[in-house]
């Protein structure tokens, strides 16, 4: 009797003890487990007299319900202390500032050009791209622009080999879309191009523009009041197109076209030297010559085409002074341009 009562008060000593679920399994296994105390108890039984068995089995038997209990309230108190000691640990300060996540933007070049895009396509205009490695025959020569002839010189050509260079003009898309399209059409053709040339305003790679509408009883007017449309939407509602006479190879008459300065709306500022006008493209009415070339009817079809500088357009729209500015990847530059 001794022995079961100092057994359950052993027990009991040594299960307050214990901190954790763990340690207190291990004192209930002391006891309860197979070979445990109370187990030992049991299997002692053999040893005695059959008339005490059975009151004995009783005793331990009560004994071990006892001790049952007595585990199984110390485990949920064990339980419900580890469980608080987790939450305490693992608590959320909702007032802590939040992990900052830097949000990337579209470079200005591809926003600038995803906007041209958006304007010409919403007249009609479906793109077109070709390569950046061409010959003479697309960039030059089919555009009116024979070996020797002086307006090669306008452009500084880096050439591959003897046949091949790097594109100096989007204009050569013009010949390679003609060649496989019927007029009428409306094409435009933006992509990169190569000159020998750097300093402030250019860079030996840039972006083009090209834009090329062939129809019949197509006219300079149709040219003037599209280009209005065009700045109107990427400057200001109140933009108006200048056209001044100049000379290119590929269009007769040919045109530079100027852009009332948004700036300072036509007053004169420094960004438009004072003149209230801003040059932005070249442009004027195909030039026979290229139509013939492609196998176009010159006398049934007439055209317009238009060439602009996609860096150029976004140093007016966005009043950048530095055409390196874009390739420079200064994050401080490109996070501008955020919307
Ligand atoms: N290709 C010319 C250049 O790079 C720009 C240009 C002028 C394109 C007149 C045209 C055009 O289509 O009609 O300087």
């Amino acid at each position: 009797m001794d022995d079961t009562e100092k057994m359950v008060e052993e027990a009991t000593a040594e299960a307050e003890r214990a901190e954790s679920s763990r340690a207190l399994y291990e004192v209930k296994m002391k006891f309860l487990g197979r070979t445990g105390k109370v187990t030992a108890l049991l299997k002692s039984m053999k040893d005695l007299a059959a008339e005490h068995r059975p009151a004995f089995g009783k005793r331990v038997n009560a004994v071990r319900e006892r001790l049952e209990e007595m585990f199984s309230s110390f485990e949920q108190r064990v339980k419900e202390r580890e469980l608080e000691a987790k939450l305490s640990s693992e608590q959320i300060d909702v007032t802590m500032p939040a992990k900052r996540r830097s949000k990337g933007a579209l470079h200005p070049i591809t926003r600038t050009r995803m906007e041209l895009i958006d304007i010409f396509s919403g007249m009609g205009f479906e793109v077109f791209e070709g390569p950046e490695i061409e010959n003479e025959h697309y960039n030059f020569t089919a555009l009116n622009t024979p070996p020797d002839h002086p307006a090669r010189d306008m452009q500084d050509t880096f050439y591959i080999t003897d046949e091949f260079l790097l594109r100096t003009q989007t204009s050569a898309g013009q010949i390679r879309f003609m060649e496989k399209r019927e007029p009428p059409f409306k094409m435009l053709s933006p992509g990169r191009v190569f000159r020998s040339d750097d300093d402030a305003t250019h860079s030996p790679m840039f972006y083009q523009m090209e834009g090329l509408v062939v129809d019949r009883g197509v006219t300079m007017c149709d040219l003037q009041g599209m280009l209005d449309e065009f700045a109107r939407t990427m400057f200001a509602s109140t933009s108006k197109t200048r056209l001044r006479p100049s000379y290119f190879p590929f269009t007769e008459p040919s045109v530079e076209v100027d852009v009332s300065c948004a700036a300072c709306g036509g007053a004169g500022c420094a960004l438009c030297k004072g003149t209230g006008w801003i040059e932005v493209l070249g442009a004027g009415m195909v030039n026979r010559r290229v139509l013939e070339n492609c196998g176009v009817d010159p006398d049934e079809f007439t055209g317009f085409a238009f060439g602009m500088g996609i860096e150029r357009i976004a140093m007016l729209k966005y009043g950048i002074g530095h055409i390196r500015s874009f390739t420079e990847n200064d994050v401080r530059f490109l996070e501008q341009f955020k919307d």
